[in-house]
C-alpha cells in the first residue's frame, strides 16, 4: 500500500513538471479522491480484521477484544480479568523501549489503559505509555520505519521481582503470581511462554531461581534490566503480554487467608505439576479422593523436619529426641507381618532432619542435562509424606508435596529475639500457603503451648497424628479453612464480619504500609499496629482500625490464650 502511494507521488510530481498549473489542480483533485478511497478501503480492512468489541467483564475497565485474523495487526489492544484492584490484563501488540511499555493505538478504538500492579507488595497501579494515531497508516509508518521493533511472538508474562536471591520470594512473590495471572487466560497456561522480568539485582551469579524461571516458562527468559542496558533505544514488540500479578503475591492478604488463586483457580496444583514437568521429573503420585490411596502400611511414611534458623538449641535437642523415639519404634516393627503392622498403635514412620542447603545438584549427568539445585530438592520433596517446618522460607516448598501429604507448621514466637520474654506470642506466618493447597493437610503446633518452646512430647504427638490421618485417609480436597491454624481462622471470620477492616488489609491502598503489612498473629494478639493505641513509629503512634469487640469474641471462640503486652 505504501509503495503504491509513493509511486503515485512520483507520477503526480513528474506530471507537475511537464504540465501547467490548471492540469495540476485537476490531477491533485483526482489524487485526493483516489487517496481518500484508498484510505476508506484500508480502514474497512482494519475494522474487519480487528472486529473491535467493547466488553465489560467482572467490573473491570473497558475491554477491547480482538478476534481471529489479527496476526498482521500491530495495534495495541487489551483485555482484562478480575476486579479492578487485582486485575490481570492481556495486551496484544504491546511495545517496550528504554524501561517503558508503550501502547500504540488508533483514535477510533478509544483505548483506555487499565491500571495493574506489576510487583509483589506494590500499592500503585502501572499503566503503559500511550500514543494515539489518527490513522492506521500513520501507526504503521511509525512502527515499520521509525522504530522497526524486534517482534517477540507468542505469550510473554511480565513482572518485577525483588529478593530473587531467596527462592521463597522468587517462587511465590514473582513466578507463582505471574502464573496465576496466566491461568486467568486459560488455556495459555498449559503452553510454553516467555518471562520478561525486571530484577532488583540483574547480575546475581548464584541465584538459581533464574534457571527455575527459565525452565518453568520453557519459552525464554529475558531480564528487562539487561535489555535496558545493552539495547538502549531499541524497541520490542510483544505479540501477547500479560501484566498484573502483583496482587497475587504470597504476602498479599486475601479475605480467605489463602494463597491467591491456589484453590479458586487450582493454581497451587497447576504450579506444582508444571514445576515437576518442566524440570524433567516424572509426575508425582495422584490421589484423587483421600490420602490413603496407593499406600502400603509396610512402607514407612517419609517424614522430614526442615532445619529452621528460629529453632533454639534446646528445641533442636527436643527435635532430635523425637526423631530417635519415632525411628526406634519403626525399626522395632518394620520387619513384622502386614497383619501385625496394621495392629500397631500408629503407622511406621521414618523421620529425617533436613537442611535444604545441603541438597545441591550432583555433577552433571551429561552436558545437555545439567540439574540445578532446585531439581535436586524437588526429587526429595516428591517422596515426602510429612513435611515439618518452622515459619519462613521453609514453608514455601509445601506446594510441591504430593497429594495426601501433611504439612506440620511448628510456628515460632514474636517478637523476634524476645521469644523467652513474657510478651512473646505464637506465630505461624505463612499458613495461607497451606490453606491455598487443597491436596495437603495442615497441622499446627498447639497454639497455646507454643510459648513453652517445641517439646519432644508435642512433636511426637503431632507426627503420630499426621501418620494416622494419612493412613486412615483424610479426604481430598481439604477444606481451606480447616488448613488454617486457629488464629488464621479468626482472621477469616473477622474479615467476613468486619468488611471495613477486610478491605483495608486486602486492597493494599497506597500510604497504608502498616495496615497492608498484616499478619493474623499480630492482629489476634492485639500487637503492633493492632494494639490499643497502635505502634510508636517516629513521633506518632500508627494504628489500623478494626472491630476489637468482634476480635475478642472470636479469640474466645477459638480458645486462643491472650497475654497483654507491648513491644
Ligand atoms: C460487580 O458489579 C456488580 C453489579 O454491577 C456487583 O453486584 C458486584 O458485587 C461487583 N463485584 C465486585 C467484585 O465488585
Ligand atoms: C471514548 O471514550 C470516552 C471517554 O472514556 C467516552 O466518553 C466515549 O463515549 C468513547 N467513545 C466511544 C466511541 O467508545
Ligand atoms: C481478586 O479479588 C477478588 C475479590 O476480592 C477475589 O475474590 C479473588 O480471589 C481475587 N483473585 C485472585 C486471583 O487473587
Ligand atoms: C473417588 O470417588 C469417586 C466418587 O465418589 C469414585 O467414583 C472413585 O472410584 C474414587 N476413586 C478412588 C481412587 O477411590
Ligand atoms: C533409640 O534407640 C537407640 C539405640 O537403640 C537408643 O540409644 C536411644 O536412646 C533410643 N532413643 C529413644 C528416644 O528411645
Ligand atoms: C529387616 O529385615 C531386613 C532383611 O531381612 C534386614 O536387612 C534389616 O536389617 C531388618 N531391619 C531391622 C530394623 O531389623
Ligand atoms: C547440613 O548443613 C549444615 C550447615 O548448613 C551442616 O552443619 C550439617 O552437618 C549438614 N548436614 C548434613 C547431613 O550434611
Ligand atoms: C560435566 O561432565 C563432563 C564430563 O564428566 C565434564 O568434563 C564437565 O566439566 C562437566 N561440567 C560441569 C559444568 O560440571
Ligand atoms: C503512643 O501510645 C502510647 C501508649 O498508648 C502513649 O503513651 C503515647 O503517649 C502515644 N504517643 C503519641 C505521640 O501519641
Ligand atoms: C463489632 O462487633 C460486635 C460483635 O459482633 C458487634 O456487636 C458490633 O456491632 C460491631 N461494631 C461495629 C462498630 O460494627
Amino acid at each position: 500500500m505504501l509503495f503504491v502511494k509513493r509511486k503515485l507521488w512520483t507520477i503526480s510530481s513528474s506530471i507537475f513538471l511537464v504540465i501547467g498549473i490548471g492540469i495540476l489542480i485537476v490531477i491533485s483533485n483526482l489524487f485526493l479522491m483516489f487517496k481518500q478511497r484508498q484510505n476508506t478501503i484500508h480502514m474497512n480492512n482494519i475494522l474487519s480484521n480487528l472486529k473491535l468489541q467493547m466488553n465489560q467483564i467482572e467490573n473491570s475497565s473497558r475491554i477491547y477484544k480482538s478476534f481471529e485474523n489479527d496476526l498482521q495487526s500491530i495495534v495495541t489492544t487489551v483485555e482484562c480479568v478480575g476486579p479492578l484492584y487485582n486485575q490481570s490484563c492481556l495486551y496484544k501488540n504491546l511495545y517496550y523501549t528504554n524501561r517503558g511499555f508503550w501502547a500504540l493505538s488508533l483514535k477510533e478504538t478509544n483505548l483506555s489503559l487499565p491500571g495493574v500492579r506489576l510487583e509483589a507488595l506494590a500499592t500503585v497501579d502501572y499503566r503503559p505509555n500511550h500514543r494515539v494515531f489518527d490513522t492506521y497508516e500513520e501507526l504503521h509508518q511509525f512502527v515499520r520505519f521509525s522504530i522497526d521493533p524486534i517482534v517477540l511472538p507468542g505469550v510473554t508474562i511480565h513482572f518485577n521481582q525483588r529478593w530473587h536471591k531467596n527462592i521463597g520470594h522468587a517462587l511465590f512473590d514473582g513466578l507463582y503470581p505471574a502464573y496465576v495471572a496466566l491461568i486467568r487466560f486459560a488455556p495459555k497456561h498449559l503452553r510454553i511462554f516467555r518471562i520478561f522480568v525486571g530484577l532488583d539485582d540483574a547480575n546475581c551469579n548464584n541465584c538459581f531461581s533464574e534457571d527455575v524461571y527459565s525452565r518453568f516458562a520453557g519459552g525464554g527468559f529475558i531480564k528487562s534490566n539487561i535489555i535496558d542496558m545493552i539495547m538502549p533505544n531499541r524497541w520490542l514488540l510483544f505479540e501477547e503480554l500479560i501484566l498484573g500479578s502483583g496482587m497475587m503475591c504470597q504476602r498479599c492478604i486475601q479475605s480467605n487467608y489463602q494463597l491467591a488463586g491456589g484453590v479458586e483457580l487450582d493454581g497451587s496444583r497447576l504450579f506444582r505439576d508444571r514445576m515437576y514437568k518442566q524440570h524433567g521429573i516424572i509426575p508425582i503420585d495422584i490421589r484423587k479422593n483421600h490420602s490413603a490411596e496407593k499406600r502400603d502400611p509396610k512402607i514407612p511414611l517419609n517424614t522430614y523436619i526442615i532445619h529452621n534458623k528460629r529453632f533454639t538449641t534446646e528445641e533442636q535437642e527436643e527435635i532430635q529426641m523425637a526423631i530417635s523415639e519415632i525411628n526406634n519404634y519403626t525399626d522395632k516393627h518394620i520387619n513384622k507381618s502386614l497383619d501385625d503392622i496394621k495392629k500397631l498403635p500408629y503407622p511406621l514412620i521414618n523421620v529425617f532432619y533436613l537442611n535444604y542447603r545441603n541438597i545441591t545438584a550432583k555433577t552433571n549427568v551429561s552436558n545437555e542435562l545439567i540439574d540445578n539445585d532446585f531439581i535436586a530438592q524437588l526429587r526429595v520433596l516428591r517422596d515426602m509424606d510429612i513435611h515439618i517446618t518452622g515459619p519462613g522460607t521453609g514453608q514455601m516448598y509445601q506446594t510441591f508435596l504430593r497429594d495426601g501429604s501433611i504439612n506440620i507448621n511448628l510456628g515460632g514466637l514474636n517478637p523476634y529475639k524476645k521469644e523467652k520474654t513474657p510478651i512473646a506470642y505464637p506465630s505461624f506466618l505463612e499458613q495461607y500457603v497451606t490453606a491455598g493447597t487443597p491436596y495437603i493437610k495442615g497441622l499446627y503446633y498447639p497454639i497455646n503451648k507454643r510459648r513453652d518452646g517445641i517439646t519432644r512430647i508435642e512433636l511426637v504427638k503431632l507426627i503420630k497424628q499426621a501418620a494416622q490421618l494419612i493412613m486412615q485417609g483424610f479426604s481430598i480436597p481439604v477444606k481451606a479453612k480447616d488448613n488454617l491454624a486457629p488464629d488464621g481462622q479468626v482472621f477469616v471470620e473477622q474479615c467476613e464480619n468486619d468488611k471495613e477492616f477486610c478491605s483495608l488489609v486486602t486492597i493494599r491502598k497506597s500510604g497504608y504500609f502498616w495496615c497492608n503489612n498484616m499478619w493474623t498473629e499480630d492482629l489476634v494478639h492485639e500487637r503492633r499496629q493492632w494494639a490499643p493505641g497502635g505502634i510508636p513509629i517516629g513521633d506518632s503512634n500508627v494504628s489500623c482500625s478494626f472491630n476489637r469487640t468482634l476480635l475478642r469474641l472470636l479469640r474466645e471462640k477459638y480458645a486462643i490464650e491472650y497475654r497483654p503486652g507491648r513491644e
